[in-house]
């Protein structure tokens, strides 16, 4: 079983010695696991090169150490519960043997149908047990996972299976959110009429929806597990074989595909799930974000089955059949960890208390949060309304390279301070630098955020693209992982995390790179150019705020503003549609062509007066009517 920090104290003590002696560290951790043959080394490689490695030489497979290894102690334990759309629909608990039938069944299936150790399988699923079956059946067998958030549009499915070189497809016919039916199967069958490699699109009859079953393709998930047992010989893994692919957005148009590999992820989803959240046996765990970001899949599937926990997938949104659903499901399933995001936070807070009414809630004890900076206000709402004033709110500050959570208190056992993340988890050592890229060594301190050595949960390369790889995390600061967060350190050495420094926007805790937008809205047959920056929003953290130049002038401006709206939907996805679009005559500009965007940042975050010294621009009288534009 893995060690659980369990006092103050003992944290100080973990930490101090995963900085000193980070092999001895981490090697510990690791024996806890369930190995074929253990590592050779425990860490080896650097920053310089991004050719870090950990538990080189190491064999073992991740399911098993989900599954396999809980058969005997807790196989009639709930590994899953799943709570659907409806509530008047049936809901479905899976124990730990259960899911180890299915996981085996859909490994051979897999198999059977042609999938290879080394494949990549693009997965495109509502929140349902089949998601989470599809993604440890691959890791069984060794083939690559590369999930797709069920919000992404066909074209973003497609860049993202090409670029993966995906050869499989998993997805369902579609499902219900809230009272809205998504047609996932339309979508994937749009997205693979671009894609040749696509060998077999294996469908899961989740809804009856129609579906064009295209022959020699598409197969039906219950066709091909008919005649397959329910055991499985897992694939004897490399400690730094790939497990998954998750793309995330960056500065540029073309989202990343961030890589993972086996043992190190494991390792650190696993040791950062139990502390933070201070996980006991028989608690009832439930984290809402979708399995197709990167909390999902080590805070839904790998961190909690990793420890034998009970996690909970909701399929639903928040506020069907009304705004009281989550606090219903927290006390039908007394559910005593609770993991969301700040802006769903927000939105819950601005229906009123009314929705708490009749709600019990006493079974929560631990809350979380991540994906974006919480405000003050609202982890009070949530400390107060939710937790009863007393349960812990662990603030987690990590991303989809990090792996797992860097940053967090753990929950009951060190101090907790309202907007900070507060204290980096054993093996972290973050590190702030300043303009010029110097560390700040005070204690007080505030500048860009970056962490000085690997941790086992780190991403290892860019799928393809390791120079990308070097280039996006290890040039800025030579030496250092920079990390794209602007920070603050106070003077105990809490970390508060303040956003982003670069071209990302972080909207409802979604990621988007404003490159991306742009070249979407760009697009339409009007546009000239296009610059999007984020902006404050109430519920959202940050808004997308588009500033377009035409040509021509668009005659309908209402008609013109939807088909924006539609291309970004299309292109990447609803999430990412501006929330305000103005029409500016042109963007401002440096001389040399460049897009001023820091003056639009101003401007779009209503700091008129601090948009700075602009008579240098090539043409600064722009900047007056944007601003005039915004104004009104
Ligand atoms: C970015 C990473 C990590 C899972 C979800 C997002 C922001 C994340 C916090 C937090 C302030 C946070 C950062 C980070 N972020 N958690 N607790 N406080 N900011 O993963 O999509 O890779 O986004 O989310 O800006 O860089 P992601």
């Amino acid at each position: 079983m893995l060690q659980k920090i369990s006092s103050h104290e003992e944290y100080t003590n973990a930490f101090n010695e995963s900085i000193n002696n980070p092999n001895d560290f981490w090697g510990k951790v690791a024996h806890s696991f369930s190995w074929k043959k253990k590592w050779d080394k425990v860490f080896s490689g650097g920053f310089e090169k991004a050719d870090y490695k950990w538990f080189e030489g190491g064999r073992l497979n991740i399911t098993e150490n989900c599954l396999d290894r809980y058969l005997e102690s807790i196989g009639d334990k709930t590994a899953i519960i799943w709570e659907p759309n409806n509530p008047s629909e049936k809901n479905r608990q899976l124990t730990y043997r259960e899911l180890h039938e299915e996981v085996c069944r859909f490994s051979n299936a897999l198999e059977k149908t042609g999938v290879n150790k080394g494949d990549t399988v693009c997965l495109y699923m509502p929140m349902i047990p089949e998601l989470a079956i599809a993604m440890l059946a691959c890791a069984r067998i060794g083939a690559i996972h590369s999930i797709v958030f069920g919000g992404f549009s066909a074209q973003s499915i497609a860049d993202r299976i090409k670029d993966a070189e995906c050869k499989w497809m998993i997805t369902a016919d579609g499902c219900f959110r809230g009272d809205k039916p998504l047609y996932l199967k339309k979508i994937v069958d749009e997205a693979l009429e671009q894609c040749p490699s696509i060998q077999k699109s294996i469908v899961f009859n989740r809804s009856n929806f129609d579906c064009n079953m295209k022959p020699g393709r598409d197969l039906w998930w219950a066709d091909i597990i008919k005649d397959c047992t329910t055991t499985h010989d897992s694939a004897i893994m490399e400690s730094e074989d790939p497990l998954f692919i998750l793309y995330t957005s960056g500065s540029t148009g073309k989202p990343k595909g961030v890589l993972h590999t086996i043992a190190g992820y494991m390792v650190y989803a696993a040791y950062t799930f139990l502390n933070v959240f201070q996980y006991k046996p028989e608690q009832i765990y439930w984290c809402t974000a979708d399995i197709g970001w990167v909390t999902g899949h080590s805070y839904i599937v790998y961190g909690p089955l990793l420890n034998g926990a009970t996690t909970l997938i909701y399929e639903g949104v928040p506020q069907f059949p009304d705004w009281g659903r989550w606090w219903d499901i927290i006390d039908k399933y007394k559910v005593n960890i609770f993991y969301t995001a700040p802006t769903a936070i927000r939105s819950l807070e601005a229906q009123g208390t009314n929705w708490l009414k009749r709600k019990s809630l006493l079974s929560l004890s631990v809350l979380g949060t991540v994906g974006e900076p919480i405000n003050e206000e609202a982890w009070v709402w949530y400390f107060k309304n939710i937790g009863k004033e007393n349960c812990p709110i662990v603030d987690t500050w990590w991303q989809t390279e990090t792996g797992g959570i860097l940053i967090s208190s753990l929950a009951g056992i060190t101090p907790t301070k309202p907007s900070y993340a507060t204290l980096p988890l054993p093996g972290v050592e973050p590190i702030i630098v300043d303009a010029n890229g110097n560390e700040i060594i005070e204690p007080i301190a505030e500048g860009n955020l970056c962490i000085r050595k690997s941790w086992p949960g780190q991403a290892r390369t860019v799928y393809k693209d390791h120079k990308r790889f070097i280039q996006t995390y290890f040039t800025t600061y030579p030496g250092k992982y920079f990390t794209g967060d602007g920070c603050k350190r106070d003077s105990n050495g809490n970390y508060r995390i303040t956003g982003r420094v670069d071209d990302v926007i972080n909207v409802s805790g979604h990621r988007i790179g404003t490159a991306e937008v742009e070249n979407a809205i760009n697009e339409h047959s009007e546009v000239y150019e296009s610059a999007v920056v984020g902006f404050p929003h109430a519920i959202k953290g940050q808004g997308i705020f588009a500033f377009v130049s035409c040509q021509p002038h668009p005659n309908d401006l209402i008609l013109f503003k939807q088909e924006v709206l539609n291309i970004v939907a299309k292109i990447i996805g609803p999430f990412a549609k501006p929330d305000r679009i103005e029409i500016v005559s042109g963007l401002p500009k440096t001389r040399s062509g460049k897009i001023m965007r820091r003056i639009l940042r101003k401007i779009a975050e209503g700091e008129f007066d601090k948009v700075g010294d602009v008579t240098t621009l090539l043409n600064p009288e722009v900047v007056e009517e944007i601003i005039k534009k915004v104004k009104t």
